[in-house]
C-alpha cells in the first residue's frame, strides 16, 4: 500500500497545484466560472487587469470604462476565441492590435466611442465569425479595406451608428456574409450613395431591418424599398470634369464659328452691295 501511495504522491501534488495556481489565476476583481473563461463584466475597470490567465478562450469585459485595447493584447492571448468589450470606453483600434487573432470567433466592440474603422482593422482574423460595432455614437467613417480579411465573417452589426455613406467594397469584400444590419444611422440617398444602393438591392436579404435614408434636398425620410434604380437615375445624367471640358471646347468651337461665318456673310453683303452700288452708276451713265 505504502509504496504505491509514494508512488503517487507527486502526482497529487502536481494536481492540486493545477487546481490551486488557475484558482490564483483567476483576476481577484474577476469570475471564473470554468478554465478557459474569465468575467470582469461591470466591475468599474479602467483598464484591462493584469493577472488574466495567458490561456483564456473567453474573455467577458463588458459595461466596463476601458479605454484602449494594448497593441500586444492578442501576442499574449492568442488562445482568445471570445471576446466582449460591448459598452466600454475605447475610442480607436490601432491597426495591428488585432492582426494576429487569428483564433478570434466573436468580437463585441458594440456601445464604444469608436469614430473610424480603419483600413485592415481586423488584421488577417480569418475564424471570425461575428462582428459587432454597433451603438458608436461618433463612428461616421468605415474605411473602403476596414473589413479586409475577414473571410469567415457571417454578421456585422453596424447599426446606430454615425454612418452616412459606406463604400461599397467595405461589404462586398466579404465572401461569407449572411447578415449585415446597417438600421439606425443617418444614411443621405444622395449620388455618391447609388453604387451602395445597388449593393443592397442586390443582398436584401442579408437586411433582416432594412434601413432608411434621407432623400436630398429636402431631407425627407425613406425606406430603402420605397427606392429604385430610378430614384439614382440623374446621377447617372450627372456631369463628369470632362463632359464639362466638352462642352465648354464645343462652346468655344461654335462661337467661333459662328463669328466666322457672320464675319464671311458681311463680307459678302458688303461686297454684294459695293458690286450692285457700281453697277448702278454704270446704269446711270
Ligand atoms: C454600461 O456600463 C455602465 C458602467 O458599468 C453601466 O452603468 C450601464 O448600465 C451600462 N449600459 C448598458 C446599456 O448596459
Ligand atoms: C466620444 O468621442 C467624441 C468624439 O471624438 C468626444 O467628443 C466625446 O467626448 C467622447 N465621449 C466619451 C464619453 O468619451
Amino acid at each position: 500500500m505504502w509504496p504505491c501511495v509514494c508512488h503517487l504522491q507527486p502526482l497529487l501534488t502536481l494536481i492540486s497545484f493545477a487546481f490551486l495556481t488557475r484558482g490564483e489565476n483567476c483576476p481577484a476583481t474577476c469570475l471564473c466560472p470554468d478554465p478557459h473563461t474569465v468575467d470582469c463584466s461591470g466591475r468599474g475597470l479602467t483598464r484591462l487587469p493584469d493577472d488574466i490567465p495567458l490561456d483564456v478562450r473567453r474573455l467577458l469585459l463588458s459595461d466596463n470604462w476601458i479605454p484602449h485595447i494594448p497593441e500586444d493584447f492578442f501576442l499574449l492571448y492568442s488562445d482568445l476565441v471570445y471576446l466582449d468589450l460591448r459598452n466600454n470606453s475605447l475610442s480607436q483600434i490601432d491597426p495591428g492590435t488585432l492582426s494576429t487573432s487569428s483564433r478570434l470567433v466573436f468580437l463585441d466592440l458594440g456601445s464604444n466611442n469608436l469614430t473610424e474603422i480603419p483600413q485592415g482593422a481586423f488584421g488577417e482574423s480569418q475564424s471570425l465569425i461575428k462582428l459587432r460595432l454597433d451603438n458608436n455614437p461618433h463612428l461616421s467613417q468605415v474605411n473602403e479595406h476596414a473589413f479586409q480579411g475577414l473571410t469567415s465573417l457571417r454578421e456585422l452589426e453596424l447599426e446606430r451608428n454615425a454612418l452616412s455613406g459606406l463604400e461599397v467594397e467595405a461589404l462586398s469584400e466579404l465572401p461569407s456574409l449572411r447578415l449585415v444590419r446597417l438600421e439606425g444611422n443617418p444614411w443621405v440617398c444622395n449620388c455618391n450613395f447609388a453604387n451602395f444602393f445597388n449593393w443592397l438591392i442586390e443582398n436584401s436579404h442579408k437586411l433582416p431591418n432594412g434601413m432608411e435614408c434621407s432623400l436630398p434636398p429636402d431631407g425627407h425620410q425613406v425606406s430603402l424599398s420605397q427606392l429604385s434604380q430610378d430614384s439614382f437615375r440623374e446621377c447617372q445624367n450627372s456631369l463628369t470634369l470632362t463632359d464639362l471640358l466638352i462642352i465648354i471646347f464645343s462652346g468655344i468651337s461654335v462661337s467661333l464659328v459662328a463669328i466666322l461665318a457672320s464675319f464671311f456673310l458681311a463680307s459678302t453683303v458688303h461686297c454684294f452691295q459695293l458690286f450692285k452700288g457700281s453697277k448702278g452708276d454704270d446704269e446711270d451713265e
